[in-house]
């Protein structure tokens, strides 16, 4: 299939979002090789990040699909873009803690790398001006930010089931998952009609899981070191970033279960 990049839609921190010619339910995201932290207030790049990124993001995605873990990735296209379901993402960051680390270590002075009894989902506020505020299942509701109760447990439900499916995988990798971040969205109905979506699963339209899981957006400790491997390494000053994204991606390449999926994918990205 040959995509053809359309207008420009939407410029985020680590990605850009065009349209694509003739296809009006999809989107075409350009992965950059600009690097943020704290809410935009950190910046820097490396060359070779978006490839890194949307390497490891399409491994993740087609893995999650074939756990039978729907999301919008549809095909990927030269070095740095993936052409992926459009969506309507809610202001909405879904994250997952493992163990404490980061905001929430932060906010209660806990150690970080604090087990927890069992996973931790929790709601931000998607807007960097007031620095991504944690927003409880209530105040999502009442704000609009999803529509009912039903919503938020669907949320829930399939962000611990992208855990339980992500630990065993970063896990055969020698990655420990502390924590990520997932975003969702729906699909416009009236953008699927018609369109290579006929035979559309989500016809429910219910959330799709969307946006990137990657480096940039997972906390991954080393197993048997534990050194950071993650965008730790920039916001906390340690050195050494490039190196890790590279070794993490090679990890997940590598050490991937040898199913034809992902040897196909192997071959014809790295020959
Ligand atoms: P936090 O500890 O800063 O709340 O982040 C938890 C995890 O979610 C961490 O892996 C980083 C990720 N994350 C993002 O990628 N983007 C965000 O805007 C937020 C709030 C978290
Ligand atoms: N709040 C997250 C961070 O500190 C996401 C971001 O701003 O890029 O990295």
């Amino acid at each position: 299939m040959k995509w053809i990049k359309g207008d420009f839609l939407h410029k985020g921190k680590g990605k850009s979002i065009y349209a694509i010619q003739n296809h009006p339910a999809l989107v075409w995201m350009e992965f950059k090789d600009d690097l943020t932290a704290f809410n935009g207030k950190k910046t820097s790049s490396f060359k070779g990040k978006g490839a890194l990124n949307r390497d490891m993001s399409s491994l993740i995605f087609r893995f999650l699909k074939g756990e039978e873990i729907e999301n919008h990735w549809m095909a990927d296209v030269n070095n740095t873009g993936m052409v992926c379901r459009k969506l309507e993402i809610i202001p909405l960051e879904v994250v997952v803690r493992n163990r404490l680390a980061g905001s929430t270590a932060r906010k209660f002075q806990f150690s970080e790398g604090r087990p927890l009894p069992s996973p931790l989902v929790e709601f931000y506020y998607k807007q960097d001006e007031l620095g991504d505020p944690f927003v409880s299942s209530e105040q999502a509701l009442a704000f609009g930010f999803v529509s009912d109760g039903e919503e938020v447990e669907f949320l829930k439900t399939q962000a611990l089931r992208v855990n339980d499916k992500l630990k065993t995988f970063f896990d055969s990798a020698g990655l420990e998952l502390i924590d990520f971040k997932l975003e969702f969205g729906k699909e416009k109905p009236e953008e699927v009609d018609g369109s290579l979506h006929r035979e559309n699963l989500n016809s429910k339209n219910r959330f799709l899981l969307g946006d990137e899981i990657s480096c940039d957006s997972c906390r991954l400790w080393d197993k048997k070191t534990g050194d950071r491997m993650d965008k730790d390494r920039f916001r906390l000053n340690l050195g050494g970033i490039e190196e890790s994204y590279k070794k993490v991606h090679d990890l997940l390449y590598r050490s991937f279960p040898a199913v034809r999926f992902y040897e196909d994918k192997l071959r014809k990205d790295k020959v």
